[in-house]
């Protein structure tokens, strides 16, 4: 949730920032600004995408400066305008601040220091942080950062310039990511890697309390109470193409078609065929341990809640271990039952939501075995739990969620295998599980030659208001996330229901106007999902079948199908997830929606 950019070094550092700023677009973008450093600072803004900030940049000619920092953000206080867009600067233009997180006692510290003379252009909490930064100024650049850092209550990364050491770009943390790349000649900050997988492989995290000084030849790392640091270098381990368009015209179009070779990248070396199980070793977890464990509990939001929720299915399925799922920001305030024979499985593509993040700390706390499912390597919730799977999905950057989903319910599904041979899933059983999830690439491969007839279906469909998606099973989370998909893509009204649900309320709703997309696929329960699609045409809601292979058992009901590859009730949510991807990708297209982008939306939620 927003993004963050800094250089100094000995380039002119303007096109650096606006480079790193467009790589993280997808964490927000209703406004954008820089500041570049020197014994007077320049600072550019402009509300909407970083091109918009790139023309007005464009406008001051060539600029030499070669420190700077940049924003591109996710409106929290005040609506996406030029005076509310970071950096903000101090009343006398000393100190610029770009900040990510939310400071929660803003309104107390702006009291108080109007009652001292100073006055705000913004509506934002991070305009009190600048100029509380110079309330402290006495000459020493850190001493007054961490004095202001010592008064807020909240969520920050910030990266910070001060006129009167104009090489020098001072940031900390407290609950919102910040990266420092090391370069040659140079030093960058970001508030993730992509920004800076273009100058350095070599980066360090900074952990919750840090503050680090950077100029060109070097970084200083102390903690804000002074005490000197050392923190580790880490490696980059993915290349800038990955996170490019490539041939595609959206990222996420990109992302769905690269299912397969991610859930290729997430099998590899994790199944064994000599056991019939899986080997996920970032568990740390015995034999032993993995036999005790008496529940599961998965806590995520959005688009890994679903996965989460499929999760379930297997878990009871395959392994007979009671399993329920958690949206990550209820998780806390329920007063859970966790006890250490609980396994508790954060899930989180981007590892930085704060629900989930609190949903660990909260778990952690209660002595819970935590292991996390994230794909940002690197990222807080990994590197708290200490333990987890890493999807190895690669840079996923369209904020509608694709290839985390099936990564995610592929990790899943290899952990249920996993714990299921640790317990009651006999050899053979395991054998066949093995080989279906060996088969999964190839499946998806299958249904994305669907996508021709897909997109003539969105086509078709592209005049509807209202949608509704229905499934039973393993299918029924996979509604679920067809809908999301589609509503936050297309502006649409979708809900995803459970096929029986549909007739307790929300069959109401349906007539010749609301379309109703049915998980009709050969999986136990598709008798009574055919009776659920009589019912919706019932109510002249026309259907689009979701089936498999050559089935024809809807086609006397409805012309309009999608036929997926025959697969078990436990790999069908992702081949059918694909088709539902599909589908919404072609449907916001024909609507003209900015698909990567889709409005009032970030791609990483780090506020709760
Ligand atoms: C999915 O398309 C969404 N953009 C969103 O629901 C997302 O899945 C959710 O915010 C959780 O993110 P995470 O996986 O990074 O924790």
């Amino acid at each position: 949730m927003c993004g963050i950019v800094g250089y100094t070094g000995h380039r002119p550092a303007e096109k650096i920032l606006l480079d790193g700023l467009k790589r993280l677009e997808y964490r927000g973008y209703d406004s954008a600004g820089l500041s570049l450093g020197g014994k007077e600072l320049l600072t550019i803004k402009a509300v909407g995408k970083v091109r918009n900030l790139e023309q007005e940049t464009q406008k001051y000619g060539e600029l030499k400066q070669t420190t700077g920092i940049a924003h591109t953000r996710w409106a929290t206080h005040g609506i996406p305008s030029v005076r509310n867009a970071h950096p903000h600067l101090d009343n006398s233009g000393k100190f610029a601040l770009v900040h990510n997180g939310i400071i929660e006692n803003y309104a107390e510290l702006k009291q108080k220091l109007t009652a001292k003379g100073y006055t705000f252009a913004s509506d934002t909490d991070t305009e009190v942080v600048a100029n509380l930064i110079a309330e402290f100024y006495k000459g020493d650049f850190v001493q007054a950062v961490a004095s202001a850092l010592h008064r807020i209550n909240g969520t920050y990364g910030f990266a910070v310039l001060c006129t009167d050491y104009p090489d020098t770009i001072l940031v900390a943390r407290h609950g919102s990511p910040i990266v420092i790349g090391l370069g040659d000649g140079c030093n960058l900050v970001a508030s993730d890697v992509a920004p800076l997988a273009a100058y350095t492989r070599k980066v360090i995290y900074l952990d919750d309390g840090d503050l680090a000084v950077l100029t060109p030849d070097n970084v200083e790392l102390r903690t804000i109470e002074n005490l000197p640091v050392e923190r580790e270098v880490s490696n980059i381990d993915w290349n800038v193409d990955s996170a490019g368009k490539g041939q595609y015209e959206h990222f996420m179009l990109k992302e769905i078609f690269e299912q397969p070779e991610s859930i290729s990248n997430t099998i590899r070396g994790r199944l064994d065929r000599k056991l019939k199980s899986a080997m996920l070793s970032g568990l740390g977890l015995t034999p032993h341990e993995l036999a005790k464990i008496s529940r599961i509990v998965i806590a995520g939001c959005g688009t890994s809640m679903h996965a989460g929720m499929v999760g379930e299915y297997f878990f009871e399925d395959i392994a007979g271990i009671p399993a329920e799922v958690e949206q990550a920001a209820e998780f806390r305030y329920r007063n859970p039952i966790i006890d250490p024979d609980t396994l508790v499985l954060p899930i989180s593509q981007s590892g930085e939501t704060a629900d989930t993040l609190a949903a660990v700390r909260e778990a952690m706390n209660k002595g819970a075995v935590v292991a996390a499912l994230c794909n940002v390597v690197g990222s807080t919730i990994a590197r708290e739990t200490g333990r987890g799977i890493y999807l190895h999905a690669g840079p996923e950057i369209s904020v509608a969620s694709t290839k985390a989903f099936t990564c995610q319910v592929t990790v899943l599904l290899m952990l249920a295998l996993m714990l299921g041979r640790n317990r009651r899933l006999s050899r053979d059983d395991g054998d066949a599980l093995l080989q279906e999830i060996e088969r999964i690439p190839d499946l998806i491969r299958e249904t994305l030659k669907q996508a021709p007839a897909i997109e003539k279906l969105a086509n078709k469909y592209a005049y509807a208001e209202d949608f509704f998606f229905i499934g039973r099973g393993t299918l029924y989370p996979t509604a679920l996330e067809g809908a999301l998909k589609l509503k936050e893509i297309s502006y649409v009204h979708a809900e995803g229901y459970h096929a029986a649900e549909l007739k307790h309320g929300p069959i109401a709703l349906l007539d010749d106007k609301v379309p109703v997309m049915a998980l009709a696929n050969a999986i136990p329960g598709q008798e009574k999902m055919i009776g659920n699609i009589q019912e919706c045409l019932a109510r002249h809601s026309p259907v689009i079948a979701v089936v498999t292979g050559d089935d024809n058992r809807v086609c006397e009901f409805t012309q309009d199908i999608i036929r997926v590859p025959a697969s078990s009730r436990y790999v069908a949510p992702l081949t059918t997830v694909v088709a539902l991807q599909l589908f919404a990708y072609y449907f916001a297209k024909a609507r003209g929606c900015e698909i990567d982008h889709p409005r009032n939306l970030a791609k990483s939620v780090t506020v709760e």
